[in-house]
């Protein structure tokens, strides 16, 4: 008699929870939408509630506006979409996302009161970009189903999702998290807890450099930009990437993976600091290395 080895049951996901709904976590609970699940969006007050549902409306609205989406389908997956200021409303969940502000105590915190609220089953997950993923699920008294799902701006256009595992995750929790990454049509990647994980990793020393040869007036914006456009094949230059991106995130992100590693590649340059400092961080505020309108 042959035995044949079953395939271990992949979990079905139903409800998603998205918590934080700026510019990152707004894109999140699109792509959710978008592939069918249902969304319950958490901000911390009515306002942020309503600026989260203005990028939702302005991202699927672009889609309509470009004849990639009917406004009947737009309304279809903002109808997924609930929203609620009080974590009360995930008690449903079968899979949470965190994208609040990248601060080491509010996501442990955040992770310490989900406990009580999620059902034991429920896997959760930060879109954290360089902050400890252990750190986070272990303040939570089920780290083993706890995981990095990093996604990439704009969401809902880039195609990676960086999984993280850390020592305690469960393989179980990590297969299908890997299975629900590609009901998004994503391509997940799996990497280790270090801050900045593949990508980051590889692309803000690049970035860094950049701004570094801005600053020194080596050569202006807009050829700094052409040269790796053109010359590269990137499909937008790094100043203008790095306003994409935001400085103030592109800041954090350098300056916590220069204090992990010690690495030069990784210590800020000094113009992001400024920048932030007075206020120009890139699109989100009209004005960064280019102005928007
Ligand atoms: N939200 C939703 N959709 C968007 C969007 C947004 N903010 N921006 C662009 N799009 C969509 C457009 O609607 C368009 O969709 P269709 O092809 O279906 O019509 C498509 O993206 C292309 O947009 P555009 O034609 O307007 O412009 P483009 O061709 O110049 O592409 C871009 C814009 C997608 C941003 C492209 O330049 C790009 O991929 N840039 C690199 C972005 C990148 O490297 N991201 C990673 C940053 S690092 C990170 O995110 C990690 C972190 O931790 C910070």
């Amino acid at each position: 008699m042959t035995s044949v080895a079953s395939e271990p049951t992949r979990r079905t996901f139903e409800t998603i929870g998205v918590i934080g709904l700026g510019t990152m976590g707004a894109g999140i609970a699109e792509v959710f939408a978008r592939n069918g699940f249902a969304v319950v969006g958490i901000e911390l007050t009515d306002e942020a509630v309503e600026r989260g549902c203005g990028h939702l409306t302005h991202s699927t609205g672009r889609a309509v506006s470009r004849g990639k989406m009917s406004e009947a389908d737009q309304a279809e997956i903002l109808g997924r979409i609930s929203f609620a200021t009080d974590l009360s409303a995930l008690a449903e969940a079968d899979f949470v996302v965190e994208a609040v502000v990248e601060s080491l105590e509010v996501k442990k915190d955040l992770f310490r009161r989900l406990d009580d609220i999620v059902k034991p089953e429920t896997i959760l997950a930060t879109n954290t970009s360089s902050l400890p993923v252990t750190e986070i699920a272990t303040a939570n008294t089920r780290p083993g189903r706890v995981v990095g799902v990093h996604f990439f701006n704009p969401a809902p256009v880039q195609n990676l999702v960086e999984i993280v595992r850390t020592v305690v995750t469960e393989p179980a929790v990590l297969a299908d998290v890997e299975g629900l990454v590609g009901t998004l049509g994503k391509n997940p990647v799996i990497c280790g807890d270090k801050a900045g994980f593949i990508a980051n990793t590889l692309l803000f020393g690049y970035l860094n450099h950049a701004a570094s040869m801005f600053e020194s007036k080596y050569a202006t914006r807009e050829d700094i930009d052409a040269a790796m456009r053109f010359g590269c094949g990137y499909p937008m230059g790094p100043l203008a990437l790095l306003d994409l991106i935001g400085l103030d995130t592109a800041y954090e992100i350098l300056d916590t993976m220069y204090k992990q590693g010690r690495d030069r590649l990784h210590a800020p340059a000094p113009v992001l600091r400024q920048m932030v400092s007075a206020g120009l961080l890139g699109r989100k505020s009209g004005r960064g290395f280019y102005t928007y309108e």
